[in-house]
């Protein structure tokens, strides 16, 4: 994709489309009464007709328009404008996105940046544009044998800008962007291929090809035999029942110097979840292939940090197999001894996620990690708690914590502060082996990252829950490629690359 800036009037700048608004009240945004001023009142006409709407979420494909020199018009609907900010900005140029679709423009430039978006700066706006107009052009038709061509063409997107002074900025949002939606898609596309195509070996191939693409990163695949020799039965209790072979990814990115220590993005990579002997009822079982989201979106978020050679150090440890039941599956009771050498009470095969992640985590001592995050669609209890909405944030550090959050505001990609503690920690009391498994059904989201705690001593750590956030359901399913936009900032500020 290539970005420009602009600083012409609406009506005079040439293109396929450009994206204009209206708000709730009737009352038109910048570039619009530009428009409407220089067209003689088409607008107007059209707002009197009852033809537009100002709802946030609605938009509306105009034709060419007399004295405008783009082919088409996208208006969208600003809803209440005290009340326009960064996610309704989003919204908004999502919802001209969709009129879009399917048409032959080669490129289309932004006039939204031109109201007041509160608390955005050029450089988000730039970035918010090309985000939302990549992700929104997003399709999934891999697995299709005739593949719809409705492909929107879209080559270029521009971003209109009050004054040049503004261009820098918004072009490092710009480039910025570009490198998340490419990770997003990436995510994304792992995430909704199927299980028996997205396998650990898939997912191992796909951090291999990545090292491949870019120099600053190397990957290393352990097979199972590695992972015995080290040790890790808990995370070898998980793929006991499957055929397929088990994999931990290593991907190391050296953008930083030799002796700084690296962020270590651990992310849980079930390619399948049945539950295992503790089986998971039928309905909806399919979704349990996206248990690899943490998984995707920490190798996504190592694709964008290399494209924009990033100055800092990052580690991706992936955990990946199958858990699936079978006569030599993991039963419930079944006591393993971790990597770490503490014990573990397997009191339900279905909380297989932790498992997996401990001896990942456990593993990736070895890097001296700064910090150390982990990203997985751990518990069902997090969507009851948080909804879809928001990922959960658990940490050992309440600035990491902070700052975690605080990316995921920056990058619209939010997650909320959940507590650790003492009384959590309790439920988890094995009378066999030195914890289990499970704590119960209070608190799920919380007793599993307590769980996690476990294996962290001395290290700052942060578990992001992202069950509700990585994918949707019903008749928009799909994966959503977060909480890349999260990880990604996050990185940004920590490497000091935001202008
Ligand atoms: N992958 C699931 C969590 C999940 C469930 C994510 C539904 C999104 C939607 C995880 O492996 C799991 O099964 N967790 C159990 C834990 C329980 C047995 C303590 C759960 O949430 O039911
Ligand atoms: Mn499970
Ligand atoms: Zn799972």
């Amino acid at each position: 994709m290539d970005y420009f800036t602009t600083t012409s009037a609406a009506s005079r700048r040439a293109s396929g489309c450009l994206i204009i608004g209206l708000y709730e009240s009737g009352k038109l945004s910048a570039a619009a009464s530009e428009i409407d001023a220089a067209s003689g009142g088409a607008i107007k006409r059209l707002l009197k007709r009852g033809d537009l709407s100002g709802e946030l979420g609605e938009s509306r494909m105009l034709g060419s328009i007399e004295n405008t020199r783009a082919d088409r018009i996208v208006v969208a609907g600003l809803g209440r404008q005290e009340k326009f900010g960064v996610p309704e900005f989003r919204q908004a140029v999502g919802a001209a996105v969709t009129a879009l679709k399917g048409c032959k423009t080669h490129d289309v430039v932004n006039y939204l940046t031109l109201e007041d978006v509160k608390g955005a700066s050029a450089y988000y706006l730039a970035r918010y544009t090309v985000e939302a107009i990549g992700t929104g052009l997003y399709d999934f038709e891999e697995m299709k044998s005739v593949r719809r061509n409705i492909k929107t063409p879209i080559r270029k997107i521009g971003v209109a800008l009050k004054d040049a002074g503004e261009q820098a900025a918004a072009s490092i949002g710009a480039e910025h962007a570009d490198a998340i939606v490419a990770a997003m898609t990436l995510a994304k596309d792992l995430g909704n291929l199927p299980p028996n195509v997205c396998t650990p070996t898939y997912l191992a191939q796909t951090a291999e090809r990545l090292a491949r693409q870019h120099s600053s990163i190397k990957t290393q695949v352990l097979s199972e035999a590695a992972m015995k020799r080290l040790n890790m039965n808990s995370l070898l209790s998980v793929t006991s029942g499957t055929a397929e072979p088990a994999r931990l990814i290593v991907m190391q990115y050296k953008g930083g110097t030799a002796r700084e220590k690296p962020v270590v993005l651990v992310g849980k990579g079930i390619t399948f979840d049945t539950g295992g002997i503790s089986l998971k009822p039928g309905p909806g079982m399919d979704e349990m292939k996206y248990d690899m989201c943490g998984a995707a979106s920490v190798i996504a978020t190592m694709a964008a940090i290399a494209k924009l050679e990033l100055p800092i150090n990052v580690t991706a440890v992936v955990p990946t197999c199958e858990n699936l039941p079978s006569g030599t599956a993991t039963r419930p009771g079944d006591i393993v001894t971790s990597m770490s050498g503490q014990t573990i009470e397997i009191l339900n095969t279905d909380a297989e996620g932790r498992l997996i992640l401990c001896d990942a985590m456990t593993y990736a001592r070895r890097f001296k990690p700064a910090v150390m995050i982990d990203v997985a669609t751990l518990t069902g209890a997090c969507v009851i708690a948080l909804g879809h909405h928001r990922t959960a944030i658990m940490s050992n550090n309440d600035d990491l914590a902070k700052s975690i959050a605080d990316a995921g505001i920056a990058a619209d990609d939010r997650g909320w502060h959940m507590p650790l503690g003492d009384e959590y920690d309790q439920q988890l009391k094995s009378n066999f082996a030195d914890f289990a498994n499970v704590g119960g059904r209070e608190g799920g989201a919380i007793t599993a990252a307590a769980f996690l705690a476990k294996f962290v001593e001395g290290l700052t750590w942060a578990h992001l829950d992202i069950a509700g956030t990585a994918w949707r359901s019903g008749s928009k399913k799909g994966a959503t490629g977060r909480p890349v936009p999260m990880l990604t900032e996050f990185l940004l500020r920590r490497a000091g690359a935001l202008p």
